[in-house]
């Protein structure tokens, strides 16, 4: 049996016990709930009342204050506490400690995998798993859900799974998926800031299944205030993928995908960035082959039957230039432009390429026309 809670009046010069269901509006969207008797409570109020939006305090503030935002997003603190992983679900080496030893040993050796077709097989599986994982985060983006809420639906539906979060204290980042709003290019921590209509969202899904790892992402627009501008970056970033991954086949050298990319971001007058790659995956969650998605790049390496790597070019409607937030992770545009991102996982076959991480009928998002 539960009670309900009893609730106070949120006008500081009232504060009795009330059972009314008037809500002021604006916490609403900003995942508060602040309660009035009446609308004479709620305009008698209003000034004070309002402070406490967008303000340090209360149930969520910007950690860094000080720092100069490139852009309108802003850090919605506190986090939320680390999410569990049961004890059944195998966890890869870093989970403990946050440093991917194995990483770091194959990174000594250069070689890029070549795996075989049981370890494909594996592969694949994990693919298919991060791709249900993806398409339902995807589903429920809407106005007003804050991308922790995004974070906890991708943990759960991954540990379902049995499989682990891939990003969860990878060099201990603390959450199990990267959700990138607006100027943020990628490795956005979920938090408390909720979703608004006519905002862009990359979900970053990748998780760790029976030993192998999946990373994609994709790029979605929230609600309907679609900007013209926004449209051009994500639907420019999606055609850059599709075009580089066209390309791909035994004997194509990785540092040409650069050029593919480049050459179409610059026709839709966008830029691409040069800090993050694409890279091999599989047992390791990043390893060999680097794959720069900027033009004129020296990736070494060609492509042969049975490498896996992902490609997961990042456009920006400014400048390409990127910097940090102070939380070390989250990458932003320098000029504070919109940046859209979409990767998908690749496996290089006899005759071509195939897409591990392919959308399906029922996958939210996908293209829409340039207005
Ligand atoms: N998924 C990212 C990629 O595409 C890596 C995220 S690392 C994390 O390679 F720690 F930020 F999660
Ligand atoms: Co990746």
């Amino acid at each position: 049996m539960t009670t309900s809670p009893v609730i106070y009046c949120a006008a500081p010069d009232c504060g009795k016990e009330t059972t009314s269901s008037l809500k002021c509006p604006v916490c609403l969207k900003q995942g508060l709930t602040s309660v009035f008797c009446d609308q004479s409570c709620f305009k008698r109020n209003w000034a004070l009342h309002k402070s406490i939006h967008n303000k340090p305090g209360v149930e969520r503030y910007d950690p860094f204050p000080e720092f100069n935002y490139t852009g309108k997003v802003r850090a919605q603190y506190p986090l939320t506490p680390k999410r569990i992983v049961p004890d059944h679900i195998a966890k890869p080496d870093y989970s403990a400690n946050g440093q991917p030893i194995s990483e770091h040993v194959s990174d000594r050796s250069g070689k890029i995998p070549i795996n075989s077709e049981d370890e494909i097989k594996q592969i694949k599986k994990a693919a298919t798993l991060a791709r249900e994982v993806l398409d339902i985060a995807a589903a429920s983006i809407k106005p007003g859900i804050t991308t922790d809420e995004l974070d906890e639906i991708v943990h759960n539906a991954t540990i379902e799974r049995d499989s682990y979060p891939s990003p969860l204290n990878y060099y201990n980042f603390s959450k199990s998926v990267c959700t990138s709003v607006n100027e943020v290019i990628c490795h956005g921590i979920p938090d408390k800031r909720p979703l608004e209509d006519g905002d862009i969202v990359n979900l970053d899904i990748s998780l760790y299944h029976n030993g192998y790892h999946a990373d994609m992402n994709e790029t979605y627009y929230v609600g309907e205030k679609l900007s013209k501008q926004a449209i051009n970056v994500v639907e420019t970033a999606r055609e850059c993928l599709d075009l580089a991954i066209k390309h791909c086949k035994p004997g194509v050298t990785f540092r040409s995908v650069g050029d593919i990319i480049e050459k179409h971001a610059k026709q839709n007058n966008c830029s691409v960035v040069r800090t993050y790659v694409g890279h091999g995956i599989g047992k390791l969650f990043h390893c060999a082959p680097q794959v720069a998605h900027y033009a004129r790049n020296k990736s070494p390496g060609i492509m042969k039957p049975g490498m896996v790597f992902t490609i997961e070019p990042m456009i920006n409607a400014g400048s390409y230039k990127d910097i940090s937030w102070p939380d070390d992770w989250t990458a932003v545009t320098a000029d504070g432009s919109l940046s859209a991102q979409f990767e998908h996982e690749l496996l290089i076959t006899e005759t071509g390429v195939e897409v591990l991480s392919a959308r399906n009928e029922k996958s939210a998002g996908g293209a829409v026309k340039r207005i």
